[in-house]
């Protein structure tokens, strides 16, 4: 059987797959896949290994004759789930391996944005690191300091550890429904989405895109954070309105942001928010250390093994299509 794979993988999963006696079929030119040839490359395939790829309904219904598709992500809002169920077909995500490497990027942008350090970076390139200044180049502390996590589930639970470690901070958290395991584990507190935006010095952001979070930090949201409250995405580029964020950081209405996500991606080189002293921007790199990667990888490749025997994937986004 044969599966088609939209980018070049590690080679342990990759092994896995030829050891299940798959023949594997990878794009590696360094660019995605249009729809048309993706609908192209999976004509002859049982299973689809799919990273970075939209799966909509048009490439769903092109497709029916696909047994599973594995993602390389935990998150799946790239994919038409609905269509996907009614056609039976299994979808795999890759959940619980990447919470520490995404949690630690959204440590890493916290405390990078509260010393705006890739502005300062950026300066020293240009020539600009001047005279000593004591009044010159501060940054805010966070010993502390209330964390806010939007969406308080594996990765954000691990963010709280790191920053109650670092920090001593206080954590109090918003989610459509409570944590108390969560709660007992660090402490926090459940606040309705107002106290979280209120009560923050830090807002970071760790929930799942859908319709109810997409564009929910916006002005108004920003207008009833701190001053200097600090806001962390390394969700989804669309849960916050980046021209909103971008006003809101020039008029000085939060302190800063760091982003490991944007909306569209990548980010456009010109866009005015990677010249502000009090933002940092990473290029979607949560979970990408080597360790991650290849766990996120190995969990793909048994999705699809599980797919293309017939049986339960070990981590399956619509457990709907068994009835
Ligand atoms: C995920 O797994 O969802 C990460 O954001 C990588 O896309």
């Amino acid at each position: 059987m044969k599966v088609f794979v939209t980018r070049i993988l590690p080679a342990a999963a990759l092994d896995l797959l030829k050891a299940a006696g798959l023949e594997v079929k990878q794009w590696t030119e360094k660019r995605k896949l249009t729809q048309e040839e993706l609908i192209a490359h999976c004509q002859d395939a049982d299973a689809l290994l799919s990273a970075g790829q939209q799966i909509n309904k048009e490439f769903l219904l092109a497709s029916t004759h696909l047994k599973v598709i594995a993602l390389h992500s935990v998150g799946f809002d790239n994919t038409d789930v609905d269509t996907a169920t009614e056609l039976k077909i299994p979808i795999g995500n890759t959940p619980g391996v990447l919470s520490d490497a995404t949690a630690d990027t959204a440590f890493l942008l916290m405390l990078a944005t509260s010393r705006n350090a890739f502005y300062m970076h950026q300066q020293i390139i240009n020539g600009e690191w001047g005279f000593f200044e004591p009044t010159a180049n501060l940054g805010i502390e966070l010993q502390g300091a209330t964390l806010g996590i939007f969406g308080l589930g594996k990765i954000g639970l691990e963010m709280a550890k790191r920053c109650i470690g670092a920090y001593q901070m206080k954590v109090i958290y918003h989610n459509r429904s409570r944590n108390e395991s969560a709660e007992q584990e660090l402490g926090a507190t459940y606040v309705s989405f107002e106290e979280l935006l209120k009560q923050s010095d830090v807002i970071s952001v760790h929930t799942s895109l859908t319709t109810e979070t997409e564009g929910k930090f916006n002005m108004e949201a920003f207008k009833q954070m701190k001053e200097r409250a600090i806001f962390v995405n390394t969700a989804r580029g669309s849960i916050h309105q980046e021209e909103d964020l971008t006003k809101a950081l020039q008029e000085k209405v939060i302190w800063g942001a760091g982003l490991d996500v944007t909306h569209p991606e990548p980010m456009a080189p010109d866009n005015p928010l990677l010249t502000m002293p009090n933002v940092c921007v990473l290029p979607h790199i949560g979970s990408a250390t080597v360790g991650t990667r290849n766990a996120m990888a190995r969990i793909a490749a048994e999705n699809i093994i599980a797919g293309l025997k017939g049986e339960r994937l070990p981590h399956l986004v619509n457990p709907e299509i068994y009835g």
